[in-house]
């Protein structure tokens, strides 16, 4: 292929940082350019002439950041969740929103159970600890996981590789999913439950619903006071579907034992409640950061790119 005259060409604008797939996978026929997508002031003008914009979750994809765009025809995730995108208004102009729903679903489900074990035996404090020049071996009690009970809150694509890595520690699975068939459920070993059942049952929930108004604070205070004390919470899915200030409060509390996350309510952050309490395990959106991961979402959402410039209609994958 060969390389097209500078401003002939159909501008890609990479917002985020991307594989390198993604620009081999582009070619030559585009005019590639990067911005700061979590930067407004920058994103906004350097919109202006993109035909495409590669985002993955730190760049509002808004109704404004869509009217700075009149040439736009394609915002590419790559990643799966969409709530930093306002993909009705995207629709409304005839822009196509397209994702890369299972590049890093077996990296987030594998972070989650990462948390999971790393919060069931204070990992990263004894860790901190021991470096620090500490031999602390009383302080640092954890609890086993084979022979409990694990509650999965959402039972997608994630929420199953999740259950069926957690099944080999031998546990009872359960799972809240309105939108799941029992049997299907069933099939994988997991039981169906309400939330309310979940939350009572359960040492370990972990979750993994999507960004919805229907899921940011399904899980409060009020929900958390009917867990098992003691229970152990993991959320690798968005922050805000579990309210940060209440989880905070009961990690203080004691009524939750310990948990690990991935996601915070703002990000990035640097200063949730969550922080500086000794029974939670933190990171900073890593459940997709595997070098397969960003692999597989960059060169499908590029591949998407250059069809949908193209022409073509490239349906989401
Ligand atoms: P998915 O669509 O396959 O599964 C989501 C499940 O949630 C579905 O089964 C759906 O029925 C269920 N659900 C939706 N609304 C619900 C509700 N109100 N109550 C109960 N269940 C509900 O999605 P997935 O691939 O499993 O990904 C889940 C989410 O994980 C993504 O939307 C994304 O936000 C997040 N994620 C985070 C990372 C990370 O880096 N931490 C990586 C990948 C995905
Ligand atoms: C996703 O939804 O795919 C995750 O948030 C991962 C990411 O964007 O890095």
């Amino acid at each position: 292929m060969t390389a097209t005259e500078p401003g002939t060409a159909p501008v890609v604008l990479i917002a985020e940082e991307l594989a390198p797939s993604v620009l081999e996978v582009l070619g030559t026929e585009v005019e590639i350019r990067h911005v700061d997508g979590a930067d407004r002031d920058a994103l906004l003008p350097a919109l202006a002439d993109a035909a495409a914009v590669m985002i993955r979750s730190a760049t509002q994809i808004d109704a404004e950041a869509l009217a700075a765009a009149p040439a736009l025809k394609v915002v590419a995730r790559a990643g799966i969740g969409l709530d930093n995108v306002d993909v009705a208004a995207a629709t409304e102009r005839g822009v196509m929103v397209v994702n890369a729903p299972t590049s890093n679903i077996v990296s987030a489900a594998e972070h989650a159970v990462a948390l999971l074990l790393a919060a069931a035996r204070q990992i990263p404090a004894a860790d901190a600890t021991l470096r620090g020049g500490q031999w602390k071996r009383s302080t640092f009690m954890g609890v086993e996981v084979t022979g409990k009970t694990v509650g999965v809150v959402g039972l997608g694509r994630i929420g199953v590789l999740f259950a069926q890595r957690m099944a080999a520690f031998d546990v009872t699975l359960i799972a809240y999913d309105p939108y799941i068939q029992p049997g299907r459920a069933a099939q994988l070993g997991v039981r169906l439950v309400s939330l309310q059942e979940l939350l009572r049952e359960s040492d370990f929930i972990s979750i993994h619903l999507p960004k919805t108004p229907e899921t940011v604070g399904l899980v409060g205070a009020e929900q958390l006071a009917m867990t098992k004390k003691g229970v152990i919470i993991v959320n690798a899915a968005r922050g805000g579907l579990v309210d940060e200030a209440a989880l905070a409060e009961a990690l203080r509390s004691g009524q939750v034992g310990a948990a690990g996350i991935d996601v915070y309510a703002e990000e990035p952050s640097t200063d949730s409640p969550l922080f500086g309490l000794p029974n939670t395990v933190v990171t900073p959106h890593l459940g997709a950061s595997t070098a397969e991961a960003q692999d597989k979402a960059g060169t499908a959402v590029a591949l998407s790119v250059r069809l949908a410039l193209q022409g073509s209609s490239c349906p989401m994958r």
